[in-house]
C-alpha cells in the first residue's frame, strides 16, 4: 500500500518532483472520442493536475480532489500558468464522507488510485445520467517502481459494488513497461427511474 501513502509521503513525492508539469494520460486522451466534448468532470486523486489540466483544455469544467496540499499547490499553479482554472478540494478518500459536498458531473475519472470499493457506491450518485466513469490504473505490479505492491493493483471485484451503471469497455493493455487496465462505465439509470 506504499503507492497510496500518507499525505505526508506524496507532499514530499510531490516537493521532490521539477517544476514540469507531467504529460496528462495517453489512455485518456485517446478515449476523449467516447466522451461528451464538453460539460462538468471530476479528477478523483487529481495529484498536480496533469488530467485535469487536460480536461479544462477539453472545454471541461473540472473540480479536481486529493489530500496533497502540495499536489493542489503544484496543481494551482500549472493551471495559472496554462490559463486554466480548476476547481480543487482537499479530500481524504479514505474517508466515508469523502464526497459529500461535491456536484454532479458528466465524466468522473480517476487514474493510478485505486478507491476503495464501498465508495463507489456513493461516487456515483456524483455522475449524471448518461455520464461515464474511467478508471485506469496498474494491472501489475511494474518492475521499474518499487512503490507499487498488489493492493494497489486494480482487479474486476473494485467495481462489484456499482449499480445503475453498465461497463462500456474494458481494455488490459501496456505501454512501455506498464501493464495496465482500464474501465468505462456509463450511468444508464438515476434514483427515481423505473
Ligand atoms: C499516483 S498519484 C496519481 C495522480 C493523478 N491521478 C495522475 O494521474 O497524475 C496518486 C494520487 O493519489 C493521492 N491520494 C492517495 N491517497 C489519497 C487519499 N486517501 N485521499 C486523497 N488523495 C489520495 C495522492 O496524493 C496522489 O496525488
Amino acid at each position: 500500500m506504499i503507492y497510496m501513502g500518507d499525505a505526508n509521503w506524496w507532499n514530499n513525492r510531490f516537493s521532490a518532483r521539477s517544476d514540469k508539469l507531467m504529460a496528462h494520460d495517453s489512455k485518456l486522451e485517446a478515449d476523449m472520442a467516447v466522451f461528451p466534448n464538453h460539460g462538468t468532470a471530476l479528477d478523483i486523486a487529481c495529484g498536480d493536475g496533469r488530467n485535469s489540466i487536460f480536461l479544462s483544455k477539453h472545454g471541461y469544467s473540472v473540480d479536481a480532489v486529493d489530500f496533497s496540499e502540495t499536489a493542489l499547490e503544484r496543481l494551482h499553479s500549472f493551471a495559472n500558468a496554462e490559463k486554466q482554472i480548476i476547481h480543487t478540494k482537499f479530500i481524504d478518500l479514505s474517508n466515508d464522507s469523502a464526497f459529500d459536498e461535491l456536484k454532479e458531473y458528466d465524466l468522473i475519472i480517476i487514474n493510478h488510485f485505486r478507491l476503495n470499493k464501498s465508495l463507489y457506491p456513493d461516487l456515483l450518485k456524483h455522475l449524471k445520467k448518461d455520464g461515464y466513469l474511467w478508471v485506469n490504473g496498474f494491472h501489475e505490479i511494474p518492475s521499474n517502481n518499487p512503490n507499487v505492491t498488489n493492493t494497489d493493483l486494480l482487479i474486476d471485484g473494485d467495481f462489484e459494488k456499482i449499480t445503475n451503471c453498465s461497463l462500456q469497455n474494458k481494455e488490459l493493455y501496456i505501454n512501455g513497461e506498464h501493464k495496465l487496465v482500464r474501465y468505462i462505465w456509463k450511468k444508464n439509470k438515476v434514483e427515481g427511474d423505473q
